[in-house]
C-alpha cells in the first residue's frame, strides 16, 4: 500500500527536516538535501511509499557504522529490503570468505592489464560519437554507458555482442533496489542467473577435461572455488557474479556522467581541465564527493542504538548516507561547492564514496581508471563539448546519475 511520507516536526529528532527520500525534491538534488540533514538531522526516521528506515548522515556516525559491523550488520541484504545473506552481501566469516575468492581473481594486475584496452575503448567511443557531419552526441547512451558495461564484460568473459542485454539485465537489478514490486526483478534475476550457469558450466567442463579455461574473471573464480575452505554452491557463485556486474556498472556510468554533467554546467571549469588535463584526477575525486553515484546503502541493528537523541529500535534498516557524509563540513570544506582546488589524495583518502571497512567497493581501483581514462579523452578529443538541453537524472532512489546527458561541440 503506497502511504505519504510524512512532514518533517521540529520536536521531533528523528523527523526534524521535512525530508522524503523518494519525493520529486530530493531525487531532483539529494546532496542539498542530504547537507541539510547533516546540519539538521543527523538521524532521520523515514516512514511512507511503503518503506520504513532511519538514516544516518554525519560523516562520523557513517564511518563509526560502516566499521561497526557488529552493530551494523549485512546479513539481511544492503537494500530496504530484507533480503536473507548470499554471497558477499552477509557477515563475515561468510563475507571473509567470498571477498577473498574474488580479491584473488580480482587483483590489481587484472586492473592495471586493463589500462591500454580502456583506452583503446574510449577512443573508439569518441570516433562513433565523432562520424563525419555529426555534431550531437547522447553522452550517456554513446560513451559513459557503453564503456563500463563492455569493460565489465570483457573482464567476466562475456561475449561482446550480448553487452545490450546485459545492460538491460543490469539495470533491472539495480532498480530492483528500491521498488516495493519485486516481480519484475525475480523474474530478471533468474534469466541473469541462467545466463551465468551457463558460461560457469562452460568452464567446469573444459576443467574436467583437462584442458584451458578462458583467462578471464569467470575462470578465474571457478578456480578460487576449488581451493575455497568449503563447498561453494552456485546460488553464491551467481551472487558474486552479480554484484560484480550490477555494482559496477551504472554506478561507473554515473560518476562519469555526473562528472562532465558538473564541468559542462559551470563551463568555465570545463575549459580549467581541458587547459590542464592534471587536473582530471581531482575532477574524478570531486565529483565522487559532491554526487556520490551510491547515495547510501543499508544495514539492520542487531540491538537498540541511542543516536542523536534518537532511539532506533534493534532489526531496524538503516541507510548510511555516504553522499551526506561527504557534504559534511567538520571534514570537508565549503562542502556545498563542487571546486577542482581541493588536494585530491585528501579527497581519496576521506571520501566515504566506496564505502570503508571490510565492504569497501572491491571495484573502486577499476571505476577509478575507467572515469579517468573517460575525461582524459573527452578534454583531449571533444574540448568545444557543451551541454545540449536538459539533462535527466536515473531512477533508483538510492543512486545517482544521468541518464540523459545531450551533448554539442
Ligand atoms: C563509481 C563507481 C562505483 C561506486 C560509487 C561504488 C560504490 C560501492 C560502495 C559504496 C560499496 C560499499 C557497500 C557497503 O558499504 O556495503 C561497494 C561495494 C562493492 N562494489 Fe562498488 N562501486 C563502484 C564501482 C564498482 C565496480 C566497477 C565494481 C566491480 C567491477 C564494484 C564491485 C563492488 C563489490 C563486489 C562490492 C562489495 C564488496 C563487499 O561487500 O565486500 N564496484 N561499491
Amino acid at each position: 500500500m503506497v502511504q505519504n511520507a510524512p512532514m518533517g516536526n521540529p520536536g521531533n529528532p528523528s523527523n526534524a527536516v521535512d525530508y522524503d527520500p523518494f519525493g520529486a525534491e530530493v531525487m531532483a538534488d539529494p546532496g542539498t538535501a542530504h547537507s541539510r540533514l547533516v546540519r539538521e538531522c543527523p538521524v532521520h526516521h523515514f516512514e511512507g511509499h511503503g518503506f520504513d528506515f532511519y538514516s544516518l548522515a554525519r560523516y562520523a556516525d557513517v564511518l563509526d557504522a560502516l566499521r561497526d559491523i557488529e552493530t551494523y550488520s549485512s546479513h539481511w541484504g544492503q537494500s530496504p529490503h530484507r533480503t536473507p545473506p548470499h554471497g558477499m552481501l552477509s557477515d563475515p566469516p561468510q563475507h571473509t570468505m567470498f571477498r577473498r575468492m574474488v580479491l584473488q581473481a580480482f587483483t590489481p594486475r587484472v586492473v592495471e592489464r586493463m589500462e591500454p584496452w580502456v583506452e583503446r575503448l574510449a577512443d573508439e567511443l569518441v570516433d562513433q560519437m565523432e562520424a563525419p557531419g555529426t555534431r550531437t552526441a547522447e553522452l550517456h547512451d554513446d560513451f559513459a554507458c557503453p564503456l563500463p558495461v563492455i569493460t565489465i564484460a570483457r573482464i567476466l568473459g562475456v561475449p561482446e555482442e550480448m553487452k545490450d542485454q546485459f545492460k538491460y539485465w543490469s539495470d533491472i537489478q539495480v532498480a530492483g533496489m528500491g521498488q516495493i514490486d519485486r516481480s519484475l526483478y525475480e523474474r530478471n534475476r533468474k534469466e541473469l542467473e541462467d545466463y551465468f550457469i551457463v558460461l560457469l558450466n562452460e568452464r567446469r567442463a573444459l576443467r574436467s577435461a583437462g584442458k584451458d579455461m578462458p583467462e578471464d574473471l569467470i575462470s578465474a573464480l571457478v578456480l578460487a572455488a576449488e581451493d575455497a575452505p568449503r563447498k561453494i554452491e552456485d546460488f553464491d557463485m551467481l551472487s558474486v557474479l552479480l554484484q560484480l556486474l550490477v555494482g559496477g556498472n551504472e554506478t561507473t556510468t554515473s560518476l562519469i556522467t555526473n562528472c562532465v554533467w558538473r564541468l559542462l554546467e559551470r563551463r568555465e571549469l570545463w575549459e580549467q581541465v581541458c587547459a590542464n588535463p592534471a587536473l582530471v584526477e581531482v575532477a574524478i575525486e570531486e565529483s565522487l564527493r559532491f554526487d556520490a553515484p551510491v547515495l547510501g546503502l543499508f544495514r539492520t541493528n542487531t540491538c537498540p542504538v541511542s543516536l542523536h537523541g534518537v532511539e532506533i529500535p534493534a532489526d531496524s534498516k538503516v541507510q548510511l548516507l555516504y553522499s551526506a557524509a561527504d557534504r559534511d563540513g567538520s571534514v570537508f570544506e565549503d562542502p556545498d561547492t563542487f571546486r577542482l582546488d581541493r588536494d585530491p589524495d585528501f579527497l581519496r583518502r576521506r571520501t566515504l564514496a566506496f564505502g570503508s571497512g571490510i565492504h569497501f567497493c572491491l571495484g573502486a581501483p577499476l571505476a577509478r581508471l575507467e572515469s579517468r581514462i573517460a575525461l582524459a579523452a573527452l578534454i583531449r578529443r571533444m574540448p568545444t563539448l557543451e551541454l545540449n538541453g536538459p539533462t535527466e537524472r536515473i531512477e533508483p532512489f538510492l543512486l545517482y546519475g544521468r541518464h540523459r546527458l545531450p551533448v554539442r561541440w
